[in-house]
């Protein structure tokens, strides 16, 4: 049996993923009828933290109880990672002993690197490049409010990171045009625009990126790791922040979403939250089931 890893979202086709979205929802659903569905009974995940979260470890660790199983969290702090033990050999060693890895760390290459030692299927639950999982939820959330995402315009505002990064992966999976208003030198990787240039573009200006949009995504200034420049960044960024009289340029029905944490008064003004077209917690709730149905889908044959 071949593993299947979950490290970008280009680790599955369009039509996985679609289905993937759509099982998210009916997983929801059962939930939400109080049904007991345990298909993961007496399975394990390692959680791997290299980075703080609260929705990435409560929704992993949720949905693997609710499934019947059990997630352990592991931290380098409290484990021979943390000292140098190596990756190759970590993952062996982890691999062996649990159904499924989940790691959230600092370099991509390390969650390749142990996918490529490990006997289980490995998820990237967040790098500095990718933040895929968090897109699950996303998409997820577009279709239960707005329908299917593919000839939408979407709008990235913001930093050129991780989370930009699945973005423009998921204009190639999901099939929708992604305009990325980003400060000069905050351009997201140049490599992976050039390979979607028929559907990604890249403008300084917030205004012109919303104008026609039906999904409007930021995220902070400073990712985890950068803290030291946020000040600096906050100078830098100052003319893109989403507040609802930008969104205001998007279309009628266009859609507010940020991965979350927030930060009112940086990225977003102090009421985009609240805004009628702000989806941003049944977006974090999404986690959960987009991420049992990942679960279902790696593990469940
Ligand atoms: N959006 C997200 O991944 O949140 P956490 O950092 O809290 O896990
Ligand atoms: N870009 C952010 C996302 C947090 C979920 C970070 O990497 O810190």
């Amino acid at each position: 049996m071949t593993i299947r890893h979950f490290l970008t979202l280009n680790d599955l086709s369009s039509t996985e993923l679609g289905r993937l979205i759509r099982r998210a929802s009916e997983l929801k659903a059962i939930r939400n009828r109080g049904e007991v569905y345990e298909p993961l009974k007496s399975k394990v995940m390692s959680m791997i933290f290299e980075k703080s979260s609260t929705r990435t470890r409560v929704s992993f660790e949720a949905g693997m109880a609710q499934f019947g199983g059990h997630a352990m969290f592991l931290s380098p702090r409290d484990t021979q990672l943390g000292r140098g033990e190596p990756i190759s050999d970590s993952a062996k060693v982890i691999s062996s002993m649990v159904d499924v890895v989940m790691i959230r760390t600092f370099s991509h290459q390390l969650v390749e690197d142990f996918a490529a030692n490990s006997s289980v299927p490995v998820i990237n639950a967040l790098t500095d490049e990718y933040h895929p999982c968090q897109l699950l939820a996303d998409m997820q959330t577009y279709f239960e409010h707005r329908g299917e995402i593919q000839g939408k315009t979407v709008t990235w505002i913001g930093d050129g990171n991780n989370m930009c990064h699945s973005y423009i992966n998921a204009a190639k999976q999901f099939d929708f045009k992604l305009n990325i208003a980003c400060p000069e030198g905050f351009d997201p990787n140049m490599e992976l625009v050039e390979e979607n240039k028929e559907r990604v573009f890249i403008t300084r200006s917030p205004q012109e990126a919303v104008t026609g949009s039906d999904l409007i995504v930021t995220d902070v200034w400073a990712s985890m790791g950068q803290e030291e420049e946020q000040k600096e960044r906050e100078k830098k960024f100052s003319g893109f922040q989403v507040s609802p009289a930008l969104m205001d340029h998007a279309n009628k029905d266009a859609l507010f979403m940020h991965c979350l944490p927030a930060h009112r008064g940086e990225e977003i003004s102090i009421d985009m939250m609240d805004d009628p077209r702000s989806v941003v917690f049944d977006e974090a709730e999404n986690r959960l089931h987009a991420q049992k149905a990942l679960l279902e889908f790696l593990l469940v044959k």
